[in-house]
């Protein structure tokens, strides 16, 4: 697709379509104007094509999964071949004894692994267990930290401190405050105060959960290192949500980048391959607790649910891994990642804007600002207004993009995709330029 008219006929009669019967026409938080919103019909590689034929190269990967890019052969023939043998089971099966074998081994924590269909249902099973394992109930998390879509996770997260009214708001309507009372909430990069709160609330903290690379900001040197150290010394585990990181900023996930191991892990996205797949991941002792034998033992964790190890999605993980493990994947990774984000830095400065694009390798967020980013208070800071506006630009360019959020970059993106991408980049800026009136 070019800057001229995009087509739009099919997709404006399914969007008719859905927003009769589905709210805010969307499935989840990315929605855009009802103008603007795409139906999408086919993947490729790292392009997509909507049901009007428009070609886009794609930055959301699925939100994630879609590290290969999207339809590999390697992974569409796996998946092929399981479903002719059948689809679920309900019971171990020899794929997700593979896939667990290949995880533990991989991960610096992963001793032990039980599996769940999505993040939430990781990161919440993960808290859980901390809590059955220490006995206590409170958990700590970071501003600005996404950890899903349960209870204990949608605190603190859209909100921020400025939002704040003697209590952390819930993100969502519906959460009970009592569940709510249970989370207490840290800015990111700020070891002092998270050190401050562990140790004031050793007590009842069962574990502290981080996004290692928070969105797209990178922990200050000697941050997750001094919450590993403070979590030891309190009896508190520590907890890394590796769903977007694991696989993708390593193969041993973020531990093995920054070099700090938690106590447990929890994994989605790429483990799955673009099929319903999460895991918590880490030391044995712990997950023990979700052995049912131990049922009535009043220490048993339930920790399960119907597609669980699910065999399609297993197989479309251990064809993902096999190719993570190609050499010289994570540095090509990099290269276009960092790419990527030096271009569209150097565009901003010559074209006079305060563009940051900031994250590691292949995942990255731009921002409108002058300010280094180093929590999610800074990054509210940001023009919002801007970027969303340069995510309009670059869709109506041809990037599929979810505008003011991340950009994860694929294995196939390359240097076609990189040109054309910051092309678009370039026409984009320059438009919000002339729009606000500046000439250089
Ligand atoms: C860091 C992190 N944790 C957990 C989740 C939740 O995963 P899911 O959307 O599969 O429930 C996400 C989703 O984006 C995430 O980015």
């Amino acid at each position: 697709m070019s800057a001229s008219e995009p087509r739009r006929q099919r997709t404006a009669e399914l969007v008719r379509q859905a927003e009769q019967i589905m709210p805010g026409a969307c499935l989840g938080l990315f929605q855009l104007p009802l103008d603007r919103t795409i139906v999408m019909e086919r993947g490729s590689g790292p392009y997509l094509w909507d049901v009007d034929g428009n070609q886009y190269i794609d930055y959301v990967l699925g939100s994630g999964p879609m590290i290969l890019g999207h339809a590999h052969p390697a992974v569409v023939a796996a998946v092929q071949d399981q479903a002719a043998k059948g689809s679920t089971f309900y019971t171990l099966n020899e794929p997700i004894i593979d896939l667990s074998r290949q995880i533990v081994a991989a991960v610096p924590c992963g001793e032990a692994i039980k599996y769940v269909s999505t993040g939430t249902e990781a990161t919440f099973h993960a808290l859980r267990l901390a809590r059955a394992f220490t006995g206590k109930s409170t958990v700590l998390k970071f501003e600005g930290g996404y950890h899903g879509a349960h209870d204990y996770a949608m605190v603190g997260t859209l909100a921020s401190a400025a939002d704040r009214q003697g209590w952390w708001q819930p993100d969502s309507a519906g959460i009970p405050r009592p569940v709510a009372d249970t989370v207490l909430v840290s800015p990111f990069n700020d070891a002092a105060a998270a050190r401050r709160l562990i140790a004031r609330h050793a007590g009842e903290l069962a574990a502290v959960i981080v996004e290692p690379l928070q969105r797209g900001i990178a922990p200050a040197p000697g941050f997750l290192q001094a919450i590993r150290e403070a979590t030891r010394q309190h009896g508190v585990l520590l907890i890394f949500d590796e769903v977007v990181t694991g696989f993708r900023l390593a193969y041993g996930g973020a531990q093995e980048y920054y070099g700090v191991q938690p106590d447990l892990a929890t994994y989605g996205k790429a483990i799955g391959g673009g099929y319903p797949m999460a895991a918590v991941c880490g030391r044995r002792d712990v997950l023990a607790l979700t052995d049912p034998s131990l049922r009535g033992s009043g220490s048993y964790a339930y920790l399960g649910g119907t597609l669980s190890g699910n065999p399609v999605a297993a197989v479309a993980g251990l064809a993902t891994l096999a190719e993570m493990r190609r050499p010289g994947v994570y540095e090509r990774l990099f290269a276009t990642g960092n790419t990527l984000r030096q271009g569209i830095e150097t565009l901003g400065r010559d074209l006079g804007l305060p563009v940051r694009a900031i994250g590691e390798g292949p995942v990255f967020q731009v921002f409108f600002t002058e300010r280094e980013i180093r929590n999610h208070h800074d990054s509210r800071e940001a023009d919002a207004a801007l970027a969303w506006a340069f995510g309009l630009e670059l869709l109506d360019r041809g990037l599929f993009h979810t505008p003011g959020a991340k950009f994860y970059v694929s294995t196939v993106h390359g240097e076609p995709e990189v040109a054309r991408t910051l092309e678009a980049v370039e026409g984009a800026l320059r438009a919000l330029r002339t729009r606000a009136g500046t000439t250089a």
